[in-house]
């Protein structure tokens, strides 16, 4: 089934959608961050279907979802001071905490481990669907496993059309980013997966705050790493993709031209509105994200410009990068994955 709700929720539709989950059946929905496959947390046979429906690796745990904060200690508990102050914070809100777990939580939830990943989403829809359905919702991002997140239905439904019992259609998220994912370990915040809240946000509220080291390291798959998620291959399209960042604007531009011609133009450039004209690609070769120093607009423009330019099968795909700082750290971060390292880097 697929329900519009882009202008309006429907509340019959919504009464259907929640005794879907419920009943322990799969639901795409959107958050403000990316879509999620949404099931019932407490029931393991629909998180099984999770798995199955992306093709996911069993020890990649899934985030929970709740409706509000009074929900937290249901599923969490021990939480601490610098836990509570991060909480109210940034939740709701595009942020995900790791917590103790209680173990209400089945084992295939948190792939075994002794935390659960905690989030309150802010958009409407979303909060609509965790508080009619009554029960926590794992949901990972809606994509096939290794995937760019979807953040349009069109996209979603070309990967993951008759995986789920419903899609409902939010349109496009405002964010385009997964969340910020956060531990506290000895008392300090350490980002696993960076986001639209930054390290500078969660300074401002703790103090501290550190960065995992593998966020924009190489991992293989037997590492031991705080994050599950920081093994896989992800963010990637079929393509073999390059990452292209130089400090000076002059420097970017005669590189960017200079690998359009050692592919001899079998490219797609993902780049800046700014730079369109001077690549004198065809017009389907450049896909804008938007201005250069418009990261916003980069983050909830790329995941779908990955998608599209991989439809056109270059040779490559060239990525413009952007400078690690507030967003551009999250949005490094994920092309990093993107590219597997193929980064090619002038300060
Ligand atoms: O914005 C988002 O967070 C979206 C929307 C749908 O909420 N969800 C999302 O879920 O991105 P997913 O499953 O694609 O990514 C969850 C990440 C994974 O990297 C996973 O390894 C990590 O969170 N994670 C989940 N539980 C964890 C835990 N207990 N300890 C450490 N990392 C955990
Ligand atoms: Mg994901």
């Amino acid at each position: 089934m697929y329900y519009n709700w882009t202008e309006k929720t429907n509340t019959e539709e919504l009464k259907i959608v929640c005794n879907l989950i419920r009943n322990g059946e799969l639901v795409i929905f959107p958050t403000e961050t990316v879509y999620g496959i949404g099931a019932n947390a407490l029931d393991e046979n629909a998180v099984g279907k999770i798995f199955i429906a992306k093709g996911r690796p069993s020890d990649n745990p899934l985030i929970v979802h709740l409706a509000d904060r009074r929900k937290i200690e249901e599923i969490a508990q021990d939480i601490t001071e610098v836990e509570r102050k991060l909480i109210d914070a940034f939740m709701p809100g595009p942020f995900t905490i790791i917590l103790k777990r209680k173990p209400i939580v089945p084992d295939i939830v948190t792939a075994g481990l002794d935390t659960v990943a905690v989030r309150i989403p802010e958009n409407v829809i979303a909060r609509g669907i965790i508080t009619f359905s009554g029960v926590p919702i794992a949901a990972p991002s809606a994509n096939v496993s290794g995937k760019p997140s979807g953040t349009n239905i069109k996209d979603i439904r070309k990967e993951l059309e008759g995986k789920v019992s419903v899609i409902v259609d939010g349109g496009e998220t405002q964010i385009g980013l997964e969340s910020t994912v956060v531990k506290v370990i000895d008392e300090v915040p350490v980002i696993l997966r960076p986001g639209k809240v930054t390290p500078e946000d969660i300074e401002k509220v703790t103090g501290i705050v550190k960065i995992d080291k593998n966020i924009f390291g190489r991992i293989s798959q037997n590492d031991i790493v705080e994050s599950p998620g920081m093994k896989y291959r992800h963010y990637a399209p079929e393509t073999s993709c390059k990452l292209i960042y130089c400090q000076d604007d002059l420097d970017q531009v005669f590189y960017l031209k200079k690998f359009v011609k050692e592919y001899q133009g079998n490219v797609v450039v993902i780049g800046f509105k700014e730079h369109e004209e001077k690549l004198l690609l065809d017009n389907e070769r450049f896909i804008s994200v938007g201005k250069k120093d418009d990261l916003e607009s980069f983050a909830k423009n790329i995941y779908s410009a990955l998608r599209k330019a991989d439809e056109i099968r270059p040779r490559e795909i060239l990525i413009e990068g952007v400078k690690k700082e507030g967003l551009g750290y999250a949005i490094m971060n994920r092309l990093i994955r993107t590219c597997e390292h193929n980064f090619f880097e002038k300060q």
